[in-house]
This record gives C-alpha cells, structure tokens and sequence, in this order.
C-alpha cells in the first residue's frame, strides 16, 4: 500500500480547505472503505484539530491515562530531530505522535494537542518532522490529506512542495480577488505548482455559475467545482461535515464528482458502483408505491367496469320487465275486454301506467331505475373517483420517471415534488 498524499492548499483564508479535507476524508472512508489520514499543517488557525476537537480531547485523556504525552503534528519539536534521514522507513518520530481515529473511519493527526502557538514552530524542525511522517504513514493509508496554512508562508510552502505531497489541490473563491491570489501563489512556487500535480477547486461557487462552469471543465486542471451551499454553513456550526451518505444531497453529489476527477479512473468506477448502490436503496421504496399506486388505480379501472357491467344488466333488466308488462296489458285487456271502446281502453292503460309508476317508488324498483337522490350521490362519488384517478396518474407519471433513475437524478428530484 503507498497512500497518495494530496495538500489541500489556498491563496487565501477561508476558502473550504478545511472542511474540504474532513469531506473527502469522510467520504473515502465511509462510503469507499478506503483508508484515510488527515493532517493539519496548519500553523495559523489549527483548523482541522479545532473541527474535531473533542475527538482530540478524548484521545489526549487516552493518552495520558496510558502515561503517553500526546503530540500532534507541531507537538514534537521536545523530539530531537537532529541526524534524522529523512527517507529512513519507519522512523522514530511517526511513532511519537497521537492519532485519533474518528468515527466515520478517517484518522486524524491533529497540529496540537497542548494549544501551543504553532506559528513558533521553526520550518526546518517543521520539514525534518513531516517528511518522515509522511514517509511512514503512506504505509499504511490509501490517502493522506494534508489541510495546509492559507497563502504562501513557509508551512504552506513546506506542505505543497514535492518533498511532501503528491499532488496539491488549491481550493479557492470565484472571484477576481481569489483568481489573482492564486495567480500569485502559482508565481511564486513554478517549480512546485507544476500543471501536472497541481488542481484547481472553485468553492463556493453560486449555482448559477456552476452550470456555465461546467462547459471548460475538462479542458483546464480544474476539478469539478463546488457549490455553495447552506447545509455545508449549517454542518460546520455543529463541527460536522454536510455529507449526506443515506439518502444523499447536492453536496454529496458535488463532492462525489471532484474526487471522481481528483483520483482517477479506478476510485471513479468506484464512486459509480457505490452511486448505484445506493441508487437502488433509495429506488425500492419509491417502486413499493409505485406498484400500491398502480393497484389503486387499476382497482378504480375495475369497479368502473364492473359498474358499467351492472347498469347494462339492471338496463335490460328494466327494458324487459316493462315490455312484458305491456303486452301481458295488451294481451289482457284484448283478451278480458275486446268489445271495450277505444276511449276505455286508453283509459286503462293510463290508470295502469300509472300504478306502474307508483310502484316504481317501492325498493325493488329504485334498484332498477335509480332515484333521482341516488343519481346525485353516484354522480359525486364518481367525480371524487375521477379526482382519485387524475391525482393517480400524475403521481404515476412522476415516478415512472424516478424508479429508474440514477443517483444523480433521485437527489436532484425534489422529494416533495414526486
Ligand atoms: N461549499 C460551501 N458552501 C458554503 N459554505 C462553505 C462551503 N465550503 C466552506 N464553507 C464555509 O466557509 C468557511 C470556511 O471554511 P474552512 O474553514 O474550511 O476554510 P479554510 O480554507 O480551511 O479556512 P482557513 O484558511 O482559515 O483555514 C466555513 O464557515 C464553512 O462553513
Ligand atoms: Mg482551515
């Protein structure tokens, strides 16, 4: 195993190195089963550490209670680091330091454990302590991330240079100010940002800009930007990442797509098969009602069907009866009265239809010629069955168009909307 080291760099502060690290760290680690460090060279804010500071907490009373003094990455200039040979596998010094595994799989090697003011901290104590660690550990990890110091002070300098890493991202802002920043940091370190290991990573970016981002993307070193967004704000508050590994999110998808492009074409069929994966998770409910809604609709089919089928019978049945009671009326009147004048006849047949009618009023009649009260409520019902059905086939459709979808496509649907 030879982990690839990446350096997280910027021009300037602020710019999501930070959190960019936890992120890719978590989602190589959780999602991808891939083994991760993370280490905060960041002399100025101690970023990363502060992250996760209460991981770093718990492990320092680990360490102490196991009579160890707990050192992170800037912890170890008590360490005599004379006559070190940098290349020398494994050193001494990889072993003093304290690393906290993290829940999601990733393991961290903080600046400090002591708060100390790492901004003290001589860069060739520095360098003479990182590269040996960074030696060490690419043992035993698939991807060392290094969250470097903002803008071009020797600890950024150390970090991004070939000596550490092997590639180096710069994570900046879309804007003219962050562009010339880095122009100037790509000035400044030619021999070490060199095109081929070096990416650029737009954050932050408003989404309008992405889509009209997206058309250069392959054609420059760029990774594929990411959007601004407020879960990332909001997870950050509460010293967490945005990433949403269950049911997904636009981040997710955001971060899914750079690390495709950071890390080559096998983590990229990787990423894919765990997009898949879980694409098939989200699909089943959403093909569960599919199929209940389905039935439902097929259920309304039926009975209509079958309604339709009863009022044809119950249609004939009344046809039938009243064309027999007419002729047994003919019959009868011809047959007991024949000698009847034509006025008497009519008569009879008036005062009969009309006993007829009154009993059309009795349940069994109703039955076969629905009342006028009956007619309304079946009218009703089956308006409200017409509603049922046009809200069906909506939903339907929207589904249809869900239950094979992607990954991409799920997390871009509007949940609410289908
Ligand atoms: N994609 C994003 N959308 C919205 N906010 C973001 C995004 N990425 C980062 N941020 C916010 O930007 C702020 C700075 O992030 P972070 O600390 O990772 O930057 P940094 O480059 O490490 O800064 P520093 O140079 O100070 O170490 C945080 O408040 C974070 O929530
Ligand atoms: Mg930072």
């Amino acid at each position: 195993m030879t982990a690839k080291v990446i350096c997280m760099a910027s021009a300037k502060g602020g710019s999501g190195k930070t959190v960019l690290t936890a992120t890719f760290g978590a989602f190589l680690a959780s999602a991808l089963n891939k083994k991760v460090l993370i280490i905060d060279t960041d002399a100025a804010t101690n970023g990363l550490t502060l992250m996760h500071l209460k991981e770093v907490m718990n492990q320092a009373v680990i360490a102490k209670d196991k009579k160890r003094t707990p050192r992170g990455i800037y912890n170890l200039e008590n360490i005599p680091l004379d006559n070190i040979p940098l290349d020398n596998i494994p050193l001494p010094t990889a072993s003093y330091l304290e690393i906290v595994k993290l829940n999601n799989g990733v393991d961290l090697i903080p600046a400090t454990y002591e708060f100390l003011n790492t901004e003290n901290i001589d860069a060739k104590d520095y360098l003479s302590t990182l590269k040996p660690v960074i030696s060490h550990f690419r043992q035993m990890y698939d991807y060392i991330f290094v969250d470097a110091q903002a803008g071009s002070d020797i600890y950024a300098q150390i970090a991004m240079s070939h000596a550490i890493s092997d590639e180096v991202v710069i994570v900046s802002e879309y804007d003219p100010m962050s562009a010339a920043g880095v122009e100037r940091l790509k000035g400044l370190f030619h021999d070490d940002l060199t095109p081929m290991r070096t990416w650029m990573l737009l954050n932050k970016m408003l989404p309008e800009f992405v889509r009209s981002f997206s058309d250069f993307l392959e054609v420059a070193r760029y990774l594929s930007p990411i959007p601004w967004d407020a879960d990332v704000v909001r997870a950050y508050a509460r010293r967490k990442t945005a990433l949403n590994l269950n049911v997904g999110n636009e981040y997710t998808l955001a971060v899914m797509k750079t690390l495709r492009m950071l890390l080559g074409e096998e983590v990229a069929q990787e990423i894919d098969l765990w997009a898949n994966h879980r694409a098939d998770v989200f699909r089943r409910p959403i093909k569960d009602q599919y199929e209940k809604l389905e039935q439902e609709l097929e259920h309304i089919f039926m009975e209509r069907k079958r309604r339709e089928i009863t009022n044809a019978k119950r249609e004939t049945i009344v046809k039938f009866v009243l064309l027999l009671v007419s002729a047994s009326m003919f019959v009868f009147i011809y047959a007991v009265a024949p000698d009847y004048p034509i006025i008497g006849k009519m008569l009879f047949f008036a005062t009969s239809g009309l006993t007829l009618l009154l009993f059309t009023k009795l349940p069994f009649f109703s039955w076969l010629a629905p009342t006028h009260e009956s007619d309304s409520k079946e009218e009703t019902d089956k308006l409200r069955e017409y509603r049922r059905q046009a809200y069906l086939e909506e939903k339907l459709r929207k589904l249809e168009a869900l239950k094979d979808a992607d990954f991409e496509t799920i997390i871009k649907t509007d949940n609410n909307s289908a």
